[in-house]
């Protein structure tokens, strides 16, 4: 067991939420809390469907709720219609909210703009507009490949308008990867910009895109349509790419959403497995954007006054339901930034927070953890050189939280004074799955607490039965709910056994994470991954994926294996071990190699991808009947002696070499 989640089995502090918490909270204290949960048990569609009632504009309600005849295949509300657009913006429109800012967009030169929900409506349409010119209709996959910025949310929105299924890959994604993910959506258009602008620096998205197109394959594609954010040219091919200002030129502000069922694919998300291949996430349109809605006023209590900051980009899930969506559908007041949080300094978040008056805010400990340790030396940019009084609640999300970050968030951002979600959920379940919730629920430092109401999460062993609490097992969810992955686009094979294994039934939904329950409160711990999928600074990596990247530098590489170890800022860090085509190298050789491989698998996935430690070997670890063995490899990378049974291993002497650092 690691220390973090030894600190946090022993930790009895407790925080019952704030008086005016518990006070303004829609969902106010636990017995409240508890009759919903109670309601969702007695009635399981009936609940589902008067919150869906309340909380989505349709324009053909539905009268079924749940349809579980093709399980795990679940489907919801559907014989409803809605657009998704339209429940974010339009719903708006004739209320309050019409000219409150829906945006406030900060750049990473710190300059400002804003939009009301009016004027981003009319952005939306006009480029809805845009794309059906293009000749892209309901039922298209389009690609987005973009820099935080209000464009990125307005590219989103706008393909949802029209029907057409989104797909965001993070900008920090290799030309390989984008390329990949193209083929298998059979995407007909990417929206990109130009450049990003990332700590003052001018970083090429549209080289990128083109780097992908050229690489073949991608012969779906008919458009690239370019976001000029700064003022530096890029390459255009005629006829394929158009810049945002000639595709909008001439288009109206008024664009009609085209209403689709409740299951319509609003978005594919591709995200990290246990095996090489991304699997590409696919969401409905009605339960996702109900759970969208509903969280943002369970878990973050939003409020007409509130100016709610989610640092997330809108390539991993937590910016398209907590930026791009679940925002604007609340009516929220949101900021959007398009920097790093350590320039011009690492004191940005808190600045940020003083200049917009953010009264909510959401991030990941990595970001906490690197901000402490940027205040620890530099006092400069500690938080209290801010005034944070705005703040009323905090939420970190990705990765489990240890105590100590805990505490500091608690102390040094809070003031003491404002209740921390931790929400635990996936790209899969699309929302938050087992938080707090700010005016009910006691918090405990590194403890996502109770799963919300309608969430059947348990813990249970390798067959499916029930584990008491104070035993560790796997989480499951029970029963299914709205917001939950349909399918993996192309696969269901896939989905049924990744998610539904039937060695535990087929029914359960396997998060893929360990978890315990304390015997107190039955609070659940997240004691993270238990298959090959590794979290570094909130990000999400397959092991098989990084091993099949460095396997395919053929002319170096014969072998590798990818483990994870524990690191006090990123969480965990890739550790890779290799043997290489030629003898195994030391020293500066060895040194050169590692660099030359961390570049080679930053090109074939991203940046975030490279391995922190390379080991060369002239073998690896292996039983007489050939397997890797993980385990010890773990320990290895850990520092950790090795106190595992050997016995079973081929060739012992390979351990010492592989515990030498190149
Ligand atoms: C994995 C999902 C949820 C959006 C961002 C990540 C880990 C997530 C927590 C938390 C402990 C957490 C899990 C999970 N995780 N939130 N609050 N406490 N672990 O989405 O990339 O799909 O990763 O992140 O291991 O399975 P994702």
């Amino acid at each position: 067991m690691s220390n973090a989640i030894e600190s946090v089995l022993v930790e009895n502090r407790v925080f019952p939420p704030p008086e005016a918490a518990v006070k303004s909270a829609r969902i106010s204290g636990m017995a409240a809390y508890q009759a919903m949960c109670n309601e969702a048990e007695k009635d399981f569609e009936g609940f589902w469907a008067r919150l869906a009632r309340d909380n989505v504009v349709w324009t053909k309600p539905f009268t079924k709720t749940l349809n579980e005849s093709n399980a795990p295949f679940y489907k919801w509300f559907e014989d409803g219609e809605l657009n998704a657009s339209a429940n974010c913006l339009d719903k708006h429109i004739g209320t309050p909210v019409e000219n409150k800012t829906a945006i406030v967009f900060e750049a990473d030169d710190g300059a400002v703009t804003q939009v009301t929900y009016k004027e981003l409506l009319a952005r939306v349409s006009q480029f809805a507009n845009a794309l059906k010119a293009q000749g892209i209709k309901k039922g298209d996959r389009v690609i987005v490949y973009m820099p935080m910025t209000i464009e990125g949310v307005v590219a989103m929105q706008a393909c949802a308008r029209i029907g057409a299924t989104h797909s965001v890959v993070f900008g920090g994604f290799s030309a390989k990867s984008l390329q990949e993910r193209i083929i298998d959506a059979g995407a007909v258009a990417v929206i990109t910009a130009n450049f990003q602008m990332r700590g003052g620096k001018e970083l090429g998205l549209k080289s990128i895109v083109d780097e992908a197109l050229a690489m073949g394959g991608c012969d779906t594609i008919k458009n690239v349509l370019v976001y000029m954010r700064t003022p530096t040219t890029c390459n255009m091919v005629a006829g394929r790419d158009k810049t945002f200002t000639e595709v909008l030129q001439g288009q109206s502000t008024e664009c009609k959403p085209e209403p689709v069922n409740a299951e319509h694919p609003l978005f594919i998300l591709y995200t990290s497995g246990s095996t090489g291949k991304p699997k590409g996430v696919q969401h409905s349109t009605g339960g996702y954007l109900l759970w969208a809605n509903l969280t943002m006023q369970w878990t973050f209590d939003i409020k007409p006054q509130d100016v709610f900051w989610c640092t997330a980009d809108i390539g991993w899930i937590t910016g398209h339901t907590y930026v791009a969506y679940g925002p604007l559908a609340a009516g929220a007041t949101e900021v959007i930034f398009e920097g790093v949080p350590t320039y011009p300094h690492a004191g940005r978040f808190w600045q940020m927070i003083e200049k917009h008056k953010v009264t909510v805010f959401y991030t990941a400990p990595t970001a906490i953890r690197s901000l402490i340790k940027a205040a620890e030396t530099d006092e400069k940019v500690h938080p209290k050189n801010w005034n944070l009084t705005s703040l009323r609640i905090l939420g970190t999300v990705g990765e489990p939280i240890n105590p100590e970050a805990w505490m500091w968030y608690h102390r040094n951002v809070g003031g003491e004074k404002c209740p921390i979600v931790d929400t635990f959920w996936q790209t899969e379940t699309g929302g938050h799955m087992i938080t707090p919730l700010p005016g009910a629920t006691p918090t405990v430092p590194g403890s996502c607490t109770l799963p919300l109401p309608g969430i059947m999460a348990a813990i249970v062993d390798e067959q499916g039965h029930d584990m008491p609490n104070g035993s560790g097992g796997m989480l499951v969810v029970k029963r299914p709910w709205p917001s939950m992955i349909r399918t993996i686009w192309g696969d269901p094979e896939r989905f049924k056994k990744s998610y539904f294994p039937e060695e535990m039934g087929g029914k359960l939904y396997l998060a893929g994470d360990g978890a315990v329950r304390d015997a107190q409160r039955g609070y659940f711990r997240i004691t993270g991954r238990i298959d090959d999928v590794l979290n570094v600074s909130g990000h999400r990596l397959g092991t098989m994926e990084i091993e099949s990247a460095l396997v395919s530098k053929t002319d170096l590489v014969a072998e590798a294996a990818v483990v994870g170890r524990p690191d006090d800022l990123t969480g965990e860090a890739v550790c890779a071990f290799v043997v290489l085509k030629r003898p195994r190298p030391t020293g500066d050789e060895a040194k050169k190699i590692a660099d030359e491989l961390r570049a080679w698998v930053g090109k074939e996935i991203g940046p975030i991808a490279k391995p922190k430690d390379i080991r060369f070997g002239d073998n690896l670890p292996k039983t007489r009947s050939g397997k890797i063995m993980r385990r010890l490899l773990r320990s290895i990378a850990k520092g950790d002696a090795i106190t595992q049974d050997t016995s079973t291993l081929e060739n012992p002497a390979i351990l010492e070499q592989l515990a030498q650092k190149s």
